[in-house]
């Protein structure tokens, strides 16, 4: 996706520099309210930024940089939001890979959400938290032994099944605990969805499910219903991430009713639920235009009745699987300036005391993300700017290409909002950078919910 430059560009000479970049706004200091998340404000007087009532100088203090700064009444209204959408015949699963802590999980068990797990350290963190058994749900397409031991023994809702072989091997776990465990069957619909655009074509190469067009999906139903340790309640499809139009989910909506047509032709059963996974876009630009959970809800809903009147089915119950949708939005990372570097006709790269380490989306997918100068207001005039990490590597990129105010020194605070997804769960100790707190506000208050490293958890893990 290329963007156009505008006349007014970048700061230096007529070159446009390579990247992707877009106007400068007309005001620098204006936070586009698609992008931070609700309780986020400049102050007018002061210019300084706040959030859940508590400003960045404050926050910077006393927590330090770089930190994640998480807006806890947003994560619970946008909770509050999917939940209302679908109401009560429909589940909301969490998914806990975009983050999950034990703050997340009571904030999610209080506002009504279920959380779907995929590894025995996500289902740990979601128990201890006390989120009932039967409201997880367990994904993976390599579950080990001793994680679907660890499921079935907690009693989760249902394991959401990846392969042949786990079949076989889930079923005997069960078996052996003496109880039939509640299964879906993972199927990949033949449906590829990105950002922008929607291919229907070589989608079925990759890891996850069985094929619906190849038959395997099928040949899965068949033998999980002879399988005495398994329930089979479902089918699960999920077809992507950071999707933004509903056409994907409309077809791969239609293909579940249609295998759900055919289980009951062959088998004469018909299958009690639905999940149509998780993957719907947020704004990290001002450019981004995402969808509101009320119009997913509504547009799944009814192709889901629409689809099963037409084929003589009992609509399935429906659940979904968001986390970028819930958690994304809800969070931004606080940096502080280190060095500003002005590379006359090209650009300005602004280091950052984080990077790669607290966000590596912009490395591994050419992620785009917003920046804006928080610790002050300015009027100094847009500089094309490239907000880089303090790694030992080139592709140590935060924000690619932004407008920040020209006079940014070292020393000032920026935020890069919509990082609450995605970017703590994939943080790294590369060049053994300190993994960044994690700081829940709220009505004035602030509370650090996943602490920041420290040089003695490096060493404790390294045993000499
Ligand atoms: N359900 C299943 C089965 C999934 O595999 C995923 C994401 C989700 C739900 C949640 O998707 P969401 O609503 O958060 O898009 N690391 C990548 C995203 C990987 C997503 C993997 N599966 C990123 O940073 O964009």
């Amino acid at each position: 996706m290329s963007r156009s430059a505008h006349p007014a560009g970048p700061r230096h000479g007529d070159v446009m520099p390579e990247g992707h970049f877009t106007a400068p706004p007309a005001d620098l200091n204006r936070l586009d309210p698609k992008v931070w998340s609700q309780t986020v404000v400049r102050d007018a007087g002061s210019g300084v930024v706040s959030v859940g009532g508590l400003d960045v100088q404050a926050l910077a203090e006393e927590f330090g940089t770089p930190a994640y700064i998480l807006d806890e009444q947003d994560f619970r209204s946008r909770c509050r939001a999917w939940r209302e959408a679908f109401g009560t015949d429909a589940d909301v699963y969490y998914a806990g890979k975009a983050f999950l802590s034990r703050a997340i999980v009571r904030w999610l068990r209080e506002e009504g959400l279920n959380v779907d797990v995929c590894s025995g350290g996500e289902l740990t963190v979601a128990l201890t938290a006390g989120m009932p058994a039967e409201r997880i749900a367990f994904h993976g397409n390599n579950k080990s032994e001793a994680e679907l031991e660890q499921a079935v023994a907690a009693g989760v809702g249902h394991v959401v099944v990846d392969s042949f072989d786990e079949l076989v091997r889930l079923s005997w776990i069960a078996e052996r605990h003496g109880v039939r465990q509640k299964v879906l069957i993972r199927v990949t619909v033949g449906v590829e969805a990105h950002t922008h655009e929607f291919i229907a074509t070589a989608h079925e190469d990759q890891k996850f499910g069985l094929s619906l067009s190849g038959g395997l999906a099928a040949e899965g139903v068949r033998r999980a219903l002879t399988l005495d340790g398994l329930e089979l309640v479902g089918i699960h499809s999920h077809i992507g991430s950071q999707i933004f139009d509903m056409a994907g989910f409309e077809v791969a909506a239609r293909r579940v009713v249609g295998l759900l047509a055919e289980i009951k032709g062959e088998h004469g059963v018909e299958l009690p639920e639905i999940d149509l996974g998780g993957g719907l876009g947020i704004a990290y630009t001002s450019e981004d235009d995402p969808r509101e959970p009320a119009e997913i809800a509504k547009s799944l809903t009814e192709i889901v009745r629409r689809e099963c009147a037409a084929a003589g089915l009992t609509p399935p119950r429906i659940s979904v699987e968001p986390g970028r949708a819930i958690v994304g939005p809800t969070a931004f990372t606080l940096y502080r300036v280190g060095t500003v570097k002005e590379l006359e006709g090209l650009r300005t790269y602004v280091s950052v005391d984080g990077g790669m380490s607290d966000n590596i989306r912009t490395a591994l997918y050419d992620a785009e993300y917003s920046v804006a100068l928080v610790s002050r207001a300015s009027t100094a005039e847009p500089m094309l700017s490239r907000v880089v990490g303090k790694h030992c590597e080139s592709g140590d990129i935060v924000v690619k290409d932004a407008f920040l105010p020209a006079d940014l020194a070292p020393g000032d605070l920026v935020a890069v909002p919509a990082t609450g997804a995605y970017c703590r769960s994939m943080a790294s100790n590369y060049n053994h950078a300190l993994k960044p707190p994690v700081v829940a506000v709220s009505a004035g208050a602030a509370r650090v919910i996943v602490r920041r490293e420290t040089e003695e958890d490096l060493l404790r893990l390294d045993i000499g």
